[in-house]
């Protein structure tokens, strides 16, 4: 049941803390720097990196194959329909890694079938025992999340975000102390959020609005994607979310006093920096600004209103602002009335391509 929740999506962001601890247990060792993901078998891999996915497991694609690089990999990450390894090149020395929840979708399963004949070595990284997904791939991680009953993937993400770091750190040699001391804090820090997070208050102030829009670079660039997708899901409000740096080149051109920009901005670097510029791009036109900040920068000198989460690395800030995005989603999507749990036109598993 719903434990006392109005609907699984809310219990599903609240067993984010719960799903994360699973998915960490056992596996990492911050003394000698090391991570175990039992069934890899001490897989590494110096060649390419290819990640499948589609829909949200698209989005823990992009930050996967956005760390693989920050780690000195080639690696990108690929929309499972749009995948075609006659035309992209795979060889054997070419990883192909699938990400899929529910490790039945179609346009992920044919993927990797194709990469699979063309020599790739393959791996699912899943939430579900014993799918298809398992029996195509030569390997399997699994990111342990537990069943996931609402539509709107939740704390599966999170459990993606987590278990692909923890695997582009077994891929290249293990991970540094702080790297995952930073890991082990996550879920502890998400509670934090759910425990603190003013997300009703701005959902009750914005709801109404034309369009809501969301930017990030960097780690923040995917959780934009899928504070996006969340929102358009369950509101079935025009929601889009765009690369901060990509606004200035059309999505500009949409923004008014009616359409609220959350904009996530960690750190105090360069990232940070540059997106706080955008920031500003947007105030100018009078867009309402929704900063989820770890308050290490200026950004909420130009917000509206702010939604906070813990100071942590990038990896793990990337996990906090999408829970508050995710928040943020459910209640516009509960003032507005919405079939939170199952919303129009869309299923679970998508098995047709
Ligand atoms: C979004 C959502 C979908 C799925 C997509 C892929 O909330 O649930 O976008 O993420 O259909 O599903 P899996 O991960 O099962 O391959």
């Amino acid at each position: 049941g719903k434990s006392g929740y109005d609907h699984y999506m809310l219990k599903e962001i609240h067993e984010q803390p719960t799903a994360l601890r699973q998915c960490l247990r056992g596996r990492v060792d911050e003394l000698a720097g090391e991570i175990t993901l039992e069934d890899l078998d001490g897989l590494e891999h110096d060649g390419p990196i290819q990640f499948v996915a589609c829909g949200t497991s698209y989005h823990a694609a992009v930050h996967a194959a956005t760390i693989c690089r920050e780690r000195g990999m080639r690696a990108n990450a690929y929309v499972a329909s749009e995948y075609a390894a006659d035309r992209i090149p795979v060889d054997g020395e070419t990883l192909v890694v699938g990400v899929t929840q529910s490790g039945e979708t179609a346009d992920t399963l044919r993927a990797l079938r194709e990469a699979k004949r063309s020599g790739a070595r393959t791996l699912a990284v899943t939430n579900t025992v014993g799918s298809s997904v398992t029996r195509v791939c030569d390997d399997t991680l699994y990111i342990r999340a537990g069943p996931e009953i609402g539509v709107a993937a939740t704390k599966t993400f999170a459990s993606q975000q987590i278990a692909l770091t923890l695997l582009a750190g077994q891929l290249n040699g293990g991970l540094s102390y702080d790297a995952i001391e930073a890991l082990r804090s996550v879920p502890d820090q998400v509670q934090t959020v759910l425990d603190t997070s003013d997300a009703k208050a701005v959902a009750e102030e914005l709801v109404g609005s034309d369009a809501f829009l969301f930017i990030g670079r960097g780690l923040a660039y995917p959780v934009a994607l899928e504070g996006a997708l969340k929102f358009k899901e369950i509101t079935y409000e025009h929601a889009e979310g765009f690369a901060a740096g990509e606004l200035k080149h059309g999505p500009l051109a949409l923004v008014t006093d009616e359409t609220p920009v959350f904009a996530v901005v960690t750190g105090d670097g360069e990232t940070a920096r540059k997106t706080i510029s955008n920031i500003k791009e947007v105030e100018a036109r009078d867009a309402p600004v929704v900063v989820v900040t770890d308050g290490r920068s200026e950004a909420e000198r130009y917000a509206d209103y702010v939604l906070e989460i813990p100071a942590t690395d990038d990896v793990g800030a990337a996990v906090v602002a999408n829970v508050q995005l995710q928040l943020v989603s459910y209640w516009v999507a509960n003032l507005m009335g919405r079939s939170i749990d199952k919303p129009r036109n869309l299923a679970k598993s998508v098995t047709v391509e």
